[in-house]
């Protein structure tokens, strides 16, 4: 048998623990030394790159090395150790958005692709205690509002903002007003002149029902277009006009490959005028956003980056006619594996440049999709990459939200999409994976003290 802090990297922070029969005597000994004190025999671990653990109370001081596998690190049964620091601690029991308080007090941390009807028990509730932002996966779309034209019903959005506004006494992000996706036949089979006009219509209703409990509103979602041969930004980025790099077929978060017509371009040309108007005409306070996928970084795969540098000349294009737009909502569907996502470097200047136009910018979706099989090794690389990203995120100011999307990895819509295991920050039982205690880590502004994941080769 081997004690529960056996994995070193992964366990501890500067831990002293008392150990039980459970270990196995004489296992992991290095030296016997004579020491007069205790403090001496600490010293001497502390100098001694290989000590892991150290024993005895004066006279007698035990340096034990690593242990590792099954080998427990104690000889004997009163032996006390400390793990060298500084490690991350994995058996912090403090949640994510208590954590942000520490560091920035402004920061929130959001769960979304939320069901009404889902999390009711007491293992799903505790996991919901560590968000503070709540946002829906469907039941605030265009058409699950107003089912048929003209009639709206908002049932089962109301109760994914009483989530948020009530039971996490926390913030309810608007998701979304205009998408291409999503949407019931009623409205692609409207003419162009009744689009229009239903658009305007739709986000008066919707806009005004919720007001300032939508604290911030997916305004536009995923417009921009995601072919990498065409009209391909170059530096120095231009400020677009109002139809450049719009999309006119709907591809669901980047995953679908099946493209159908979209609702809104090119029948209402200037929809997302429209939308971000229409929408501060019905609530002044509410922060107003474009959001969109694969958007995420300046560097790392070339896909990744025009598109990113579309969004940019479109927000630059948007500012300059003056639209109301106050952020970007970054989605963060992305891989594990370093060569499919962008690099940590590229997102932080990427999420930089949004903040130097004077734009919020808000971490929308985050899911990191894992191949098969998992292993510990991916859980703890995953776990790294979710907390690089918030760490990239959190050192800018203008970075003021990161929404993970969706609860327990059980539920998450990527399952059903892709080969892909455990892409969340609970497993199925709603238990943290390693990425809580992670995030908790960076949130208290402890820092990056693990190898990063960009200079891992995997
Ligand atoms: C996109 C949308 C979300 C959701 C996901 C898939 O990213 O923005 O609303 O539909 O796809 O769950």
């Amino acid at each position: 048998m081997t004690t529960t802090t056996t994995t070193l990297g992964l366990t501890g922070i500067d831990r002293y623990e008392t150990l039980t029969s459970q270990c196995n005597p004489g296992t992991g000994l290095e030296s016997f030394l004579d020491l007069d004190t205790r403090e001496e025999c600490a010293k001497k671990c502390d100098m001694n790159p290989r000590c892991m653990a150290f024993g005895g109370n004066g006279k007698k001081c035990y340096l034990k090395s690593a242990c590792s596998g099954e080998a427990g690190p104690c000889d004997r049964q009163w032996c006390t150790y400390r793990l060298k620091g500084p490690f991350v601690d994995t058996q912090t029991s403090i949640t994510l958005k208590e954590a942000a308080k520490t560091t920035r007090t402004d920061f929130l941390i959001g769960v979304g692709d939320l069901d009404p009807w889902k999390n009711n028990d007491a293992s799903a509730q505790a996991a919901l205690a560590h968000f503070n932002f709540a946002t829906a996966g469907n039941v605030c779309k265009y058409t699950a509002i107003q089912k048929s034209e003209n009639s709206y019903d908002f049932t089962s959005c109301d109760g994914i903002k009483n989530v948020a506004v009530n039971s996490m006494a926390g913030k309810f992000r608007l998701h979304a007003l205009a998408w291409g996706e999503q949407n019931k036949q009623w409205l692609l089979d409207l003419t162009p002149e009744r689009k229009r006009q239903n658009l305007i219509d739709s986000i008066r209703e919707v806009v005004l029902h919720y007001g300032a409990d939508a604290w911030a509103i997916d305004v536009v979602n995923e417009a921009i277009v995601d072919d990498t041969q065409n009209d391909v930004p170059q530096e120095p980025f231009r400020t677009a006009s109002s139809e450049q790099h719009l999309k006119s077929y709907s591809n669901l978060g980047g995953v679908q490959s099946a493209r159908s017509p979209h609702p809104w371009y090119p029948d209402v040309r200037d929809y997302i005028d429209i939308a971000f108007t229409e929408a501060r005409r019905h609530c002044a306070s509410c922060k107003l956003f474009y959001n969109d996928y694969n958007v995420e970084g300046a560097g790392g795969p070339n896909w990744i980056k025009i598109k990113s540098d579309r969004l940019y000349e479109a927000t630059k294009g948007m500012l300059s006619r003056g639209l109301p737009i106050d952020g970007v909502g970054l989605q963060f569907h992305i891989e594990l594996e370093r060569v499919k996502r962008p690099s940590i470097s590229g997102i932080k200047a990427n999420i930089e440049r949004f903040a130097n136009l004077g734009l919020e910018v808000h971490i929308t979706e985050i899911d990191i999709k894992v191949s098969p099989p998992w292993s510990d090794a991916k859980e703890l690389e995953q776990a790294k990459l979710y907390a690089e990203i918030l760490h990239a995120c959190l050192g800018v100011p203008k970075c003021t939200a990161f929404t993970v999307w969706g609860l327990r990895d059980a539920d998450s819509w990527l399952l059903s999409r892709a080969n892909v295991v455990k892409p969340l920050l609970f497993d199925d039982e709603y238990k943290p994976k390693l990425a809580v205690p992670y995030m908790v880590h960076v949130l208290q502004g402890k820092g990056i003290i693990w190898t990063p994941v960009d200079d891992v080769l995997v």
